[in-house]
């Protein structure tokens, strides 16, 4: 098994605060995963960082009367703060307008453009000639040909949801200028994706049919069976990364294929300042790379990039692309534009000191295998009932227990056989469903430790045989104390502010 872990978490766009929705599907279960594998002696580089291209941030930039670069320091600062507030400990935050980043997708870009792997293709693309630039899809509204709204996108007619092409909508305006768009001849870069397909399908569908998510393996697979078409990786936009040729003004990389490159940028941000070499990381058998995505971003991880690293020939592939279901709050979908959602920096201000209890609800409810719901009432009951009622009530009994009996001091003993047992297989359990990216079962088989405790101590009763059969008591309290070390120590990846807690109070090591 290899030694080292590269861990990426999707980037996010800077044009918003992060949700529970994306706390649950990437960055809570990645860094559960990040942590767990630490603890298991794995050098670990968790990467991550904001995703600063792309017309969702000059959207949004355009709705506050704002610059592009504008909207992304202001974001970029506020993921940052939530996602430390939260525990998530990435190795490296950074961000897609860094210089690195620029220069490392530049150079990305001319390695495939010397390797003559893209195709050069024209193509007519609506143009604002008031504006004088290239319309974005988004940038195109007009009536949806399926149900008449009259704001439909040029992508998409969010009333209906179908998915359009800017040419199917009636009446097309340019959300610049207002005025309807001329066609204009555009060249653009392509990669000719139909190009990968055998080696998709001999990697994916042949090489991971069994240990792959099945809804990651089923959208690749569906995908393949369609049959894949070459892509720009070009845009004619003014806001992202300019394609490094000459005669290319006006034209930055596609912000799909910038984005993913950030994993590597920020990898060599970090090692760079840790005294390490990335390429031991993105370019060894000897790493890991490990992929934690929501659904929506699969054919990007699973197709896109994987073709971009192959045409580039230097880097491994993922060896797993666990991508997550999406959250619903109240049995409702999480909406931005409807306000329909928990902030991660509202609820950490909101909720102080409480940022575990935050984790483990979301863990709980983490949509691993389909769509989940989040309710406040459910958040009440996880917290009340689980976290109070069985994991901080055993902590407690033996915290009280030893001081009153012990004055603090946890008696000497042995674990017998089937004690020891009991705890190995705990952590046993935990370890075999994290490696399996099977992050509600991890959280179970730590709270059954929790129950087993509290079933132990009740059958013990330290408290009656304290006065009669006090060897046997302060055996009970010594296995107590044990049990509640082990849990301390076991739930550091999924609630790291409360096991610090604990081993402080304990007076062990992690
Ligand atoms: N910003 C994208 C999203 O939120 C994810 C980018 S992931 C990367 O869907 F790989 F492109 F970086
Ligand atoms: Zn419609």
């Amino acid at each position: 098994m290899s030694n080292k872990k590269l861990i990426t978490a999707a980037l996010p766009y800077a044009n918003g605060p992060v949700h529970i929705g994306h706390l649950a599907g990437v960055y809570i279960p990645a860094d559960v995963y990040a942590r767990f594998q630490r603890r298991s002696g794995k050098d670990v580089a968790f990467i991550c960082g904001s995703d600063e291209h792309g017309i969702p941030i000059t959207i949004r930039a355009k709705k506050e009367g704002v610059t592009p670069q504008d909207i992304v320091d202001k974001y970029h600062e506020i993921i940052k703060k939530s996602f430390s507030d939260l525990g998530i400990s990435f190795d490296e935050y950074s961000r897609t307008t860094s210089q690195n980043h620029r220069e490392t997708s530049q150079d990305f870009f001319k390695v495939l453009y010397e390797k003559e792997k893209f195709t050069e293709e024209v193509s007519e693309q609506y143009f604002d000639e008031q504006a004088n630039e290239f319309l974005a899809d988004r940038y195109i509204v007009g009536t949806c040909p399926n149900c008449g709204n009259e704001n439909a996108y040029g992508d998409q007619c969010e009333k209906c949801g179908s998915t359009l092409s800017p040419s199917e909508l009636i009446n097309p305006k340019s959300m610049l200028s207002g005025n309807v768009p001329i066609k204009k001849d555009t060249k653009n870069w392509y990669l000719p994706l139909n190009e990968y397909e055998d080696f998709l399908n001999e990697w994916i569908i042949e090489g991971h049919k069994d240990d792959w998510k099945p809804n990651v393996y089923g959208q690749v697979k569906s995908w393949l069976t369609d049959g894949l078409k070459p892509r720009a990786m070009t845009r004619d936009l003014n806001w992202g990364v300019p394609v490094p040729l000459p005669n290319a003004e006006g034209k930055v990389l596609y912000v799909w294929f910038d984005a993913p490159i950030g994993y590597i940028s920020f990898t060599k941000e970090w090692a760079e300042k840790n005294g390490k070499d990335w390429k031991d990381y993105w370019q060894s058998e000897e790493s890991d790379l490990v992929h934690f995505i929501g659904k929506d971003n699969i054919v990007f991880h699973c197709i896109i990039f994987p073709a971009m690293m192959k045409a580039h020939g230097d880097f491994i592939m993922p060896k797993n692309v666990p991508a997550f279901e999406f959250l619903n709050l109240e049995n409702d979908k999480i909406s931005t534009s409807r306000n329909w959602a928990v902030w991660a920096h509202e609820y950490v201000e909101e909720f102080p000191g409480q940022q575990d209890v935050l984790r483990y609800a979301l863990l709980s409810s983490a949509p691993e295998t389909k769509d989940n719901n989040f309710t406040w009432k459910d958040f009440q009951t996880k917290n009340n009932s689980e976290l109070v009622g069985i994991f901080g009530n055993f902590i407690n009994r033996v915290a009280v227990l030893i001081h009153k009996y012990y004055a603090g001091i946890v008696p000497q003993g042995d674990l017998n056989a089937s004690e020891l047992h009991e705890i190995n297989k705990s952590a046993k359990e935990i370890s075999g469903f994290l490696e399996n990216y099977e992050f509600r079962n991890s959280l179970t088989a730590l709270m059954n430790l929790a129950r087993f405790g509290n079933q132990y101590l009740q059958a013990e009763e330290p408290w009656k045989t304290i006065k009669d059969n006090p060897e046997k008591a302060a055996h009970s309290l010594f296995v107590a104390a044990q049990i509640a070390v082990a849990l301390a120590q076991l739930c550091e990846p999924f609630m790291p502010f409360s096991s610090q807690k604990l081993l402080n109070m304990f007076n062990v090591q992690k």
